[in-house]
């Protein structure tokens, strides 16, 4: 400990259970443990010598960013230094040459988007927990959101990282080279790697265009299988697709009773599709015809200004606190081939009623990669018997336990539910090589 606050300043090292508390525990409430001290250092070079100095005692580490995460992957089991990257927020000049910047790990997306913004450029990630969630947590858990239909997962905008191994050496690869093939892709291994291989502190990372012109759509459908069966004719029509997001009736009425949101519709409907378009040019007229003749489709809802887009949004982007708000979920991200997508909602309901009678499921999702949020609530001791029926549910139609958040510690146990028994001990052996003594993330990932 001592030995820590003379490598980031006393300051920087907090003991105290007041400042510790918040760090412990994760952002839904499910996950929490103690830390034998909470660390907070500024630079690469600082989270190298904690690193270091961890190692040689044996001491082992569990990784923080802005501590969004929905599975227990950033909060301690128990006795870790708890290594927290939020003062890494360093964010450098926009390169308009190349359409990049480097960023410290404890930038937030936000802040990040704000930068590209102002020098004309966009950032291809966008997601709801953007004003806490950080560039290094989004690298680490390869995060997804609400743009993969258009620029993929954070894995793709990345072009270059600077790490640190569990034995303290630093590897770094920021010249943002757009195709450098020089043996194994440690940048693509990083990404999504949970913190468990390497302490990500720094990236480089590719930027979009910045298309100002937008239109948002909420469809009312008269089924999943409709929500679906709509999204090819629209990516095929729309060149402009920026983001198509599904709902439901339980989700609505949650987001309106924490938010105090007015009904979109005068009716309820069996599904909502809310798709946005983003373009040079105003998209509005090319949406509106590109949906007027969607089979399955009962209501609509466009809005052409910022307002009414956000508005549009709300419906949305608030589920997630919404849920929050009625208590702590089963949180379930997990994804099927999308033609499976109706079969999935559908059963749902009854596999989840059938080992607890007296739960809610609450499900929202991003369509296009065939992507649900499964939430579950007041699942009472139930919540294994909830997850394991689910995930059990989604491994039958060949889908995968963990789309977009990771494993973390929540999914662990259901690990090879998606992976075989070969995949994980290859995963396992490249664990065993870049951190033999198991000092980064233990817990999270492996059984
Ligand atoms: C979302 O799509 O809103 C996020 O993945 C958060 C969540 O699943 O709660
Ligand atoms: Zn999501």
């Amino acid at each position: 400990m001592k030995l820590l606050a003379e490598i980031v300043g006393a300051e920087h090292v907090l003991t105290d259970p007041d400042l510790t508390a918040s760090y412990e525990t994760d952002w839904t409430g499910r996950f929490r443990g103690s830390a034998a001290c909470v660390v907070r250092p500024g630079t690469t070079d600082e989270v190298a010598a904690v690193v270091r100095a961890c190692a040689a005692e044996g001491q082992r580490i569990t990784v923080q960013g802005g501590n969004t995460g929905l599975v227990g992957g950033s909060v301690p089991a128990g006795g870790e230094v708890l290594l927290s990257l939020t003062r890494l927020n360093l964010l450098g000049e926009v390169d308009p040459a190349s359409s990049q910047v480097t960023a410290g790990a404890g930038v937030t997306l936000a802040v990040l988007q704000g930068r590209a913004r102002d020098a004309g450029f966009d950032f291809g990630v966008d997601l709801a927990a953007r004003d806490s969630a950080t560039v290094g947590g989004l690298v680490a858990t390869n995060a997804g959101g609400i743009r993969v239909l258009r620029y993929g997962s954070m894995g793709h905008q990345v072009v270059g990282l600077t790490a640190v191994l569990a034995d303290g050496s630093v590897i770094s690869r920021m010249a943002g080279l757009e195709k450098d093939g020089t043996g194994y892709d440690l940048l693509s291994l990083l990404a999504g790697s949970e913190g468990t291989l390497a302490v990500v502190t720094e990236a480089r990372l590719r930027l979009v265009p910045r298309y100002r012109a937008r239109a948002v759509a909420l469809l009312a459908m008269d089924s999943t299988a409709s929500a679906v069966a709509v999204l090819p004719g629209l990516r095929a029509a729309l060149p402009s697709l920026a983001a198509a997001e599904l709902f439901y009736a339980p989700g609505l009425a949650l987001v309106r009773k924490h938010g105090g949101l007015a009904a979109p519709f005068p009716v309820e409907h069996p599904a909502y599709l809310l798709v946005e378009c983003a373009d040079l040019v105003d998209p509005t007229a090319q949406l509106v015809e590109a949906v007027q003749t969607a089979e399955g489709l009962v209501d609509a809802r466009i809005a052409d200004d910022a307002a009414g887009q956000r508005a549009l949004w709300a419906y949305r982007e608030t589920h997630t606190e919404s849920i929050g708000a009625e208590g702590v979920p089963v949180k379930l991200d997990v994804s099927v081939p999308v033609s499976s997508l109706p079969a999935l909602v559908d059963r749902l309901e009854p596999t989840i009623k059938a080992v607890c009678s007296g739960a809610r499921a609450i499900v929202f999702g991003h369509v296009n990669e065939g992507n649900l949020h499964v939430n579950v609530l007041d699942t009472g001791e139930l919540h294994e018997e909830v997850t394991d029926a689910v995930l059990q549910l989604v491994a039958a139609l060949e889908g995968s336990i963990s789309s977009e958040h990771g494993v973390g510690r929540a999914k662990v146990p259901w690990l090879g539910l998606s992976r075989s028994p070969a995949e994980i001990e290859a995963m396992r052996a490249i664990k065993r090589a870049l951190d033999p003594t198991g000092l980064l993330n233990p817990g999270v990932l492996f059984p």
